[in-house]
């Protein structure tokens, strides 16, 4: 028995002391390899799917997306009857074991060759843990010159990993796995920037209906927008740090507070850091529809949203929703209905400001929601900035120098995320 923590503990420093070197590829079993020049971004789509409330990327031939989780540490999916698989005392599971989420029971990895390895990615739908093998795929993705996709190119060797097939009956319908985003090794913006050779960095910018399609991006920039005159993202950006935490493998805001119609909404500062087991904090989730507030900070930003709002005439109540609006009485606006802005103050000083376009849900006809709900008061997290608020805001995660580019609604310059070229250009 009291050889388990020990062997815990042991493995934790180990795996956290390599995850601070650069993504490892070439130590892996299967070599990625397809050529590695002359391309400085990979583009795809990115669908929502209204019913599920949930946005995938194609990464495969066929129809089969994969959900986007900007948390994500791997990518995963179901297994087929011959995967290849990992070795327990291989380097690289040892990195897809880099963040293991307390949530899952750790096993004993046995000495030997007979050991093989597995990672424990969580659904972020359900929060449950998975029991995967560590494998490896094969990625179809497009290349772009940042103004259309130029091709398409299979990355051979991209590890993964993979779980029995019930695990798909607990994704939405069409969903054939999730694609991690986030900064450990083997998600795909590091599996992707080693491969070829650019910039550790991506971009999402999420669609707000379901019948146009979004964009994200990986690599260097340009990323241009149809608009007129043409937009080019990352000119436009606002930057702000990502802290990290060393139990998440996620992207989390340095912010200093929240204001509500310019008024700064009055809550206990604290739960904005980690504490000592790193819970708190600010999270981004594409997973998460709307922006979970721990309680002791949606009570007094809800009464914000109410007094600020309070010569609009209210609609009953629609769950999970807290207060909503009479849609006929809002004036509207190039960025949504013309309702009081949300400023999420970063520490440096600027805002990531929203409008009514990233603030409002309409639930129905005549009923529009603040888009924002109640974590309860053992959320994890003090905020978990949801999709919905992110929707035609484009976001550029430069994961390398650990920070945050961002747009604010890309409304407000006449464009949004549905605008990128899609048609191949021909050479
Ligand atoms: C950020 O928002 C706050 C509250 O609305 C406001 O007082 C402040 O001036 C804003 N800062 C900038 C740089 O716009
Ligand atoms: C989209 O790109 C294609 C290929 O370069 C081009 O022919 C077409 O005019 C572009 N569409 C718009 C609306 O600019």
């Amino acid at each position: 028995m009291a050889s388990i923590p020990v062997l815990l503990l042991f493995s934790s420093v180990l795996l956290f002391s390599l995850s601070t070197f650069p993504p490892l590829c070439s130590c892996s079993a299967s070599v990625l390899s397809t050529p590695s020049t002359g391309h400085h971004a990979l583009v795809v789509p990115i669908r929502k799917d209204p019913l599920a409330n949930v946005y995938s990327i194609p990464l495969k031939q066929g129809r089969a997306s994969f959900l986007l989780d900007i948390g994500g540490p791997l990518l995963w999916s179901a297994c087929s009857a011959f995967h290849p698989t990992f070795p327990c005392n291989s380097k690289i599971c040892m990195v897809a074991r880099t963040f293991h989420n307390p949530i899952c029971p750790l096993a004993k990895i046995l000495p030997g060759p007979s050991c093989t390895c597995y990672a424990t990615p969580v659904n972020p739908l359900t929060n449950k843990c998975i029991f995967a093998d560590l494998t490896s795929t094969d990625v179809i993705i497009s290349t772009t010159d940042g103004h259309n996709p130029t091709g398409s190119v299979t990355i051979s060797g991209v590890t993964s990993s993979c779980a029995s097939r019930a695990v798909l009956k607990s994704l939405p319908r069409g969903i054939a796995g999730v694609a991690g985003l986030a900064r450990s090794g083997l998600a795909l913006p590091a599996q992707f920037a080693s491969k070829f050779s650019f910039k550790r960095q991506f971009a999402i910018c999420l669609p707000s209906t379901s019948d146009a399609t979004g964009v994200a991006f990986f690599g260097n920039p340009p990323f241009f927008f149809l608009a007129v005159p043409e937009f080019e993202a990352t000119a436009r950006l606002t930057y702000t740090k990502l802290k990290r935490n060393k139990m998440s493998p996620g992207y989390f805001l340095s912010l200093a507070g929240i204001a509500v119609g310019g008024q700064t909404v009055e809550f206990l500062q604290r739960v904005l850091d980690f504490d000592s087991l790193g819970h708190g904090g600010v999270k981004l989730s594409t997973v998460t529809p709307y922006t979970v507030l721990h309680r002791h900070i949606y009570l007094p930003f809800l009464k914000a949203y109410a007094r600020a709002t309070s010569g609009i005439p209210r609609a009953p109540k629609v769950a999970p929703f807290d207060l909503c609006l009479k849609s006929s009485a809002l004036g509207s606006t190039r960025m949504g209905y013309g309702v009081p802005q949300i400023d999420l103050m970063l520490v440096e000083g600027r805002n990531w400001t929203m409008f009514g376009a990233n603030i409002l849900k309409q639930v129905d006809a005549g009923t529009a929601c603040l888009a924002f709900v109640d974590g309860g008061p053992k959320a994890e997290r003090a905020v978990v900035v949801g999709a919905f608020q992110m929707e035609d805001n484009f976001l550029l995660v430069d994961v390398a120098r650990s920070r945050l580019g961002f747009t604010s609604s890309l409304l407000g310059v006449r464009t949004t995320c549905a605008n990128f070229n899609f048609t191949t250009a021909a050479n």
